[in-house]
């Protein structure tokens, strides 16, 4: 049976791809940094069958030591949601934790890593829709440090003796997720105004697709120093997708759009303000790039190397993830 090491599993992806993996009949190790151990949601992993192994991706040691005996390491933990955090962070995470991974998998004796990226190394998207060649774009210190991690993974893998495999999904959606609460909310209570022309691509993937995805990228033998996209079956604007948000809600979107920049002036003074203080913005330029940079991606690579197969589109997931948000009264 193959044994798999996943990062991450306390979160969003992570904790979706290792039950997806077990149900594969894969053993699933799941690395939790010790700060989380006592969180219900630990126990809840440990019930569906997956070993816990503590350990923080700063801590070397403890990384080399859960990935002892593993055959594939999917390495899906990264630092983003926490804003206010200081540069050194995301990258003692982001960059410095990828070498702890690549270099414990190597020692422990896995086959291979599949390391998670994001489709925002590629940043605003000039010429939609971009495949894993498109030029480089990164617009923060997370993508900055993503993009790095991923550079660093890659070489690992040219390096020899280890198979890494790069996977970059494109905004995760779905039962689990809050990211995308904030907008599902704003619109059920007619409360989202687009900023801009809502012209914007955005590209959504379900992450029961992308689970499967991943899967692939650690199982597809010639996904050997690959580089994947891993998106779902179609993009829209974004104008699109708040009218098919509505529409699963039953409510009509808000007419109106409102001028970015005030937003984008406001989200950069209280970045300057409260990052130095160590506290969350209520307000951050990331979240304002929401409305400004195109996201539109072509699968065709893991469609047709890996057999990569989105199945669940818009309106289905959508409606899948309100039942979760209603069913935990968050809607
Ligand atoms: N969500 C998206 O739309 C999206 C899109 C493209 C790419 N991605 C990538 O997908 C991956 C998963 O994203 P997500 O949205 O599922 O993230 P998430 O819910 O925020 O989960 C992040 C996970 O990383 C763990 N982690 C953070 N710092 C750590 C550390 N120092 N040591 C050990 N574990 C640490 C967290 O542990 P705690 O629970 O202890 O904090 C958590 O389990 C990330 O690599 C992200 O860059 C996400």
């Amino acid at each position: 049976m193959t044994a798999a090491l996943v990062t991450g599993v306390t979160g969003f992806t992570g904790g979706h791809l290792a039950r997806h993996l077990v149900h594969r009949g894969i053993t699933v190790r799941g690395l939790v940094r010790p700060r989380s151990l006592g969180r219900p949601e630990v126990a809840t992993l440990r019930e569906a069958g997956i070993d816990i192994a503590s350990g923080d991706l700063t801590d070397a040691a403890a990384v080399a030591a859960a990935c002892e005996g593993v055959d594939v390491v999917y390495h899906i933990a990264a630092t983003y949601r926490e804003a206010g955090q200081p540069d050194s962070a995301y990258r003692a995470i982001n960059v410095q934790g990828v070498e702890h991974v690549i270099d414990g998998a190597r020692a422990g004796g896995a086959r291979r890593v599949v390391h998670c990226s994001t489709g925002g190394v590629h940043g605003h998207v000039a010429n939609p829709p971009a495949n894993e060649d498109a030029p480089f774009n990164p617009g923060d210190v997370y993508q900055d440090t993503k993009l790095e991690g991923e550079q660093l993974a890659r070489a690992a893998g040219q390096a020899g003796g280890l198979e890494v495999v790069i996977a970059r999904p494109i905004g995760i959606y779905g039962p689990g997720d809050l990211r995308f609460l904030k907008m599902f909310r704003g619109i059920s209570r007619r409360r989202f105004p687009v900023l801009g022309a809502g012209e914007v691509f955005y590209h959504l993937t379900y992450i029961d697709d992308l689970c499967e995805g991943f899967r692939l990228c650690g199982e597809v033998p010639a996904a050997a120093g690959g580089t994947y996209i891993l998106g779902g079956p179609r993009y829209t604007t974004l104008n699109t997708l708040v009218d098919l948000i509505a529409a699963e809600l039953k409510v009509k979107p808000l007419p109106v759009h409102l001028p970015v920049w005030p937003f984008w002036l406001a989200g950069a003074a209280c970045e300057a303000i409260c990052v130095p203080l160590r506290v969350q913005p209520p307000l951050y330029r990331r979240r304002v790039d929401f409305y400004t940079k195109s996201r539109a991606f072509d699968i065709t690579r893991a469609r047709t190397e890996l057999g990569f197969a989105p199945a669940v589109d818009l309106p289905e997931g959508i409606r899948r993830t309100i039942a979760w948000y209603r069913a935990q009264g968050l809607l």
